[in-house]
Order: structure tokens, then sequence, then C-alpha cells
């Protein structure tokens, strides 16, 4: 059973002045094990989808279900607590805290006892291959590639497997980005997380296990490896 999957799916935005169908009934499903790219200019709608499989808002049509339950049935504030996190491009670590309390906090947000959310959150720095000296570091200090990981680790404190992850190296240079990258197949591969990554970068979904293609709000492929073209 696949752990995500969108089924005929829609989302529009509406103003006063216009309507607008960024996500334009897409269907498709997504494994634990495997790192999926998602593709596509920029307006595509790639953002909007994120963030209905991240679960911060529901489709206007359609329905996402987490393994057979509809997202609409769930508490979404639950599933985004435990099973589903978001890393962005910026980052967005807590800028005057250091790299272990930004990994822990949102832990013990969870009720996790201080000290126990210390720990776990040092053994996660170490899964993402930072060392102890960047635990009493702040975001400032420390580099893109850095801020990314610690931001990667705090994602895996949630615990559940499904990570999400919008241009995670837009910010990065090919360096950091590709250890960002790697980083991210192996959660997928060695330990069973469902990485699902919006990006442009073509070394991204070159190395995907799976690529949807968007365009105006649909999906124009239905999964497979990347063939070369973005259309
Ligand atoms: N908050 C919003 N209100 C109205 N329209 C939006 C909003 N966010 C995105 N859109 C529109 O939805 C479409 C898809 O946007 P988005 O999901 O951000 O695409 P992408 O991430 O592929 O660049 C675009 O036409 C965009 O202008
Ligand atoms: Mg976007």
């Amino acid at each position: 059973m696949s752990i995500l999957k969108a089924e005929e799916v829609s989302y529009v935005y509406k103003s006063k002045y216009q309507t607008v169908e960024a996500v334009s009934d897409v269907s498709c499903t997504f494994d634990t094990g495997k790192v999926y790219a998602i593709v596509g200019h920029s307006g595509s709608g790639k953002t909007t989808f994120l963030s209905l499989l991240a679960g911060l808002d529901l489709p206007t049509k359609g329905e996402i279900y987490l393994e057979d339950k509809p997202m609409s049935t769930l508490d979404r504030d639950k599933y985004r607590r435990n099973t589903a996190s978001v890393v962005y491009q910026s980052f967005n670590l807590f800028p005057l805290l250091t790299a272990l309390e930004n990994v822990a906090y949102p832990m013990e947000l969870n009720g996790i006892s201080a000290k126990e959310a210390r720990e776990k959150a040092k053994e996660l720095i170490s899964k993402v291959g930072l060392e102890e000296r960047i635990y009493n570091q702040l975001p400032l200090m420390m580099s893109g590639g850095e801020q990314q990981r610690v931001a990667i680790a705090r994602a895996l404190a949630v615990g559940g497997k499904i990570l999400l992850a919008d241009e995670p190296t837009g910010n990065l240079d090919t360096a950091n980005g590709n250890i960002v990258v790697e980083l991210l197949g192996k959660l997928a591969h060695d330990e069973g997380y469902a990485v699902i990554i919006i990006t442009h970068d073509m070394s991204i979904a070159d190395r995907a296990d799976v690529v949807y293609t968007m365009k105006d709000g649909k999906l124009t492929n239905r999964g497979g490896s990347f063939n070369g073209t973005i259309s």
C-alpha cells in the first residue's frame, strides 16, 4: 500500500478578483523507501500540491489518502506533528536557538522531556552527518549546507515516514546541494522514508527514483525515471 495517494486532486485559489486552479486533477502515489522529484516550471502548482501533501490545507476537489485514510477525516494537526514534515529552501531555523535547540525544541513542544529531546536531537544531528561541534552554534554561524542538514534533522524529529522538501537545494552551492541530496536519498533507501522533493535542480531529478512533472497544475507524466526533459 502506498503511504500517500492523491486521487483526482484539485486546488483552487479564490480571491475577489480571480480564481486560479493551481492544482488540477492530479492523481499519483508515493511509497516509502523512494525518492520522488516533482519538477516543473515556476507557477506550475508544485508548492501548492506539496502543501496539500503536508496537510496544510485540503484539496478543493479530490482526496489525499494517508495509507487508506482520507486526509479530510484525519486530525491534520496531528498528521503534521507526527507523520509528515517539510523542509524549505530557506531552512527556516529559529535564529536565536542553537543547532541542538533547533532540533530539540519541537520535540519538547510535543511533550518530550528536555533531557530526552536533547539526547534524541544529538542522534539526529549525527544521522544527518554533522558533528558535535555544531551543537552550540547559532544558524548564522553555520554554512547553508549545515543549516539545511539541521533543518532536516529537525524534520526527522517528527518521527513519521514522510519527508517533504520544497527546493531544498535552492540556496546551496553544488557541493552542499549534493550532500543534502545524498542525505535525502539515504533517508529514503536506508531508513524507509518517502522523500518527496520539489526541485528545479535536474541533478536531483536525475537521482530520484520517480519523477512527476507538473505543467499548469496537471501531472504530465505518471511517474517513471527522469527522461531528460522537463515539459
Ligand atoms: N496564495 C495564493 N493565492 C492566489 N494564487 C496563488 C497563491 N499561491 C500560488 N498561487 C498561484 O497558483 C499557481 C501555482 O503556484 P505554486 O503552487 O506556487 O507553483 P510553483 O511552486 O510550481 O511555482 C500560480 O499561478 C500562482 O500564482
Ligand atoms: Mg514553488
